[in-house]
């Protein structure tokens, strides 16, 4: 595993999310010596199992698992102060350390405000079935402000309190006379926001660091650097399925200015897929199997939200789909993941191709309105049964097995060079 690190790598998701970006990380670690997180906020939901234990985290980055890795928060990333501390405080409760020596946060890093989530889910519900099926924890308001400028706040104006009170003030003056014409929604009160996070900033500050500064000096120290995407390249802001995304450029294209290194600090980018696709939210989805297909791989597959426990839509694998991300995302390794989920099924599909209004289109269109209309084109490969869990190398895999990896890794133009038989951090197999 540490050639993967050799170098730096970042590691990615390459469909619309929950690819096992945790598990990967997590087992990709051990070999490392930072990880950071760069994008998203806590509408992230990475899952970790190790001796049984079950981990989920939103905001941390999964090398917390791993004792010595220096975990970094990137000034990408919308950072949910309340989430932050209740992760942190349920962690070390199970004994997971967790401390300003192994957690850094960005001084330039955005903050998620109340009010943010309250427009969030105000838009949401009033828009019904228009709405996008965001995770409602206010990820789009916050990155608007952010662009917006005069109505943002940064982890570093927690360090200014006077300037924080005046700015607090100004910012839930104008949000609630917003939130009552479009909403009718209740006023905020701004002095409660002030005081909450007055305090949040004092329990941060000794968290708080210069992120791009200290990762510079580790890429010249030859520390190993791990960069772990979150979300996934289909829902990056610019090139995903707009827009049906999220907020933040979740491919790796993002990793650059969302943690402040030069392009030239990266080498390896591991893009993760699943052995199938799945999609939590709305949006076009053209290989989606809203059948007993379907219902069989979520069943088992435990395909369901771990930020909001939605049931996720579940589809045959869409290599069309996929190549448009290993392309985006410079992907020269694959992890491919949830392997197992597929035994037990007589053939497997793959979309290999599309059709959109009587023609083959030969490259992926993110392009929602082309997306709703394409016709998948498959190929179908026999199944296997039995439980393949217990595999560690890729050659007792069943023959169908290892003939459905090399062909998936053809057609997306990459090595799977890892794959993961199950959820537990050695239930992975490296060729
Ligand atoms: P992430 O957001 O990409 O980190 O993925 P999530 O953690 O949200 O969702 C992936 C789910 O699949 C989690 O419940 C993992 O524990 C689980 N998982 C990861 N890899 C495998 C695998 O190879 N097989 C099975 N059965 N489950 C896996
Ligand atoms: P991880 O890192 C799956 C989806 C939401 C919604 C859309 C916009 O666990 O793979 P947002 O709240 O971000 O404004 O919602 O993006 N979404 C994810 N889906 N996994 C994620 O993260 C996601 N992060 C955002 O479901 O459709
Ligand atoms: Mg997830």
């Amino acid at each position: 595993m540490k050639a993967f690190l050799e170098g730096n790598c970042c590691v990615v998701g390459l469909q619309w999310g929950d690819e096992g970006k945790g598990k990967i990380v997590d087992f990709l670690a051990e070999d490392a010596d930072v990880v950071v997180r760069y994008c998203g906020g806590a509408n992230a939901g990475h899952s970790v199992r190790i001796g049984g234990e079950k981990y989920a985290t939103h905001l941390l980055p999964v090398g917390v698992f791993r004792p010595g890795v220096i975990n970094l928060i990137g000034n990408g990333v919308v950072l949910d102060p309340a989430v932050l501390f209740q992760e942190i405080d349920e962690l070390v409760r199970r004994g997971v350390p967790i401390s300003p020596q192994n957690l850094k946060i960005s001084y330039k890093a955005h903050l998620v405000m109340p009010y943010h989530m309250q427009e969030d889910a105000a838009r949401e519900n009033a828009a019904g079935a228009k709405g996008l099926g965001t995770t409602k924890r206010g990820i789009g308001p916050a990155y608007s402000d952010k662009m917006q400028r005069t109505t943002a706040v940064r982890v570093a104006d927690l360090q200014h309190e006077d300037k924080l009170k005046e700015k607090v003030a100004f910012i839930v003056g104008e949000r609630n006379k917003v939130l009552k014409v479009l909403y009718d929604a209740p006023p905020v009160d701004w002095k409660q926001v002030f005081e909450t996070y007055r305090d949040f900033g004092r329990r941060m500050q000794p968290f708080v660091d210069d992120v791009g500064y200290l990762l510079i000096q580790y890429a010249r120290a030859g520390k190993r650097i791990m960069f772990e995407g979150a979300h996934a390249a289909l829902l990056d802001v610019d090139h995903g399925t707009y827009p049906y995304v999220t907020s933040s450029n979740c491919s790796s294209l993002g990793l650059f200015t969302g943690s402040g290194v030069p392009p030239q600090t990266v080498r390896n980018f591991v893009g993760i897929m699943k052995a199938y696709s799945t999609r939590v939210g709305d949006g076009p989805f053209p290989t989606e199997q809203a059948n007993n297909i379907g219902d069989y791989i979520r069943e088992r597959g435990n395909e369901y939200g771990t930020t909001t426990r939605r049931p996720r839509r579940c589809g045959w694998f869409d290599a069309m789909a996929v190549k448009y991300s290993v392309d985006l995302c410079g992907v020269n390794a694959i992890a491919l993941t949830l392997l197992d989920v597929l035994s037990g099924l007589d053939h497997i599909k793959i979309c290999t191709g599309y059709r959109y209004r009587g023609q083959r289109l030969d490259y992926f269109r993110a392009d929602m309105d082309v997306l709703a209309e394409v016709e998948p084109v498959y190929e179908t490969l026999p199944g296997w049964n039995g439980n393949i869990t217990g595999c560690r190398r890729f050659e007792e895999l069943p023959k169908e097995a290892q003939t459905y990896v090399k062909t998936l890794e053809k057609l997306v133009g990459a090595p799977a060079r890892m794959v993961s038989v199950g959820p537990e951090r050695t239930a992975t197999l490296v060729r």
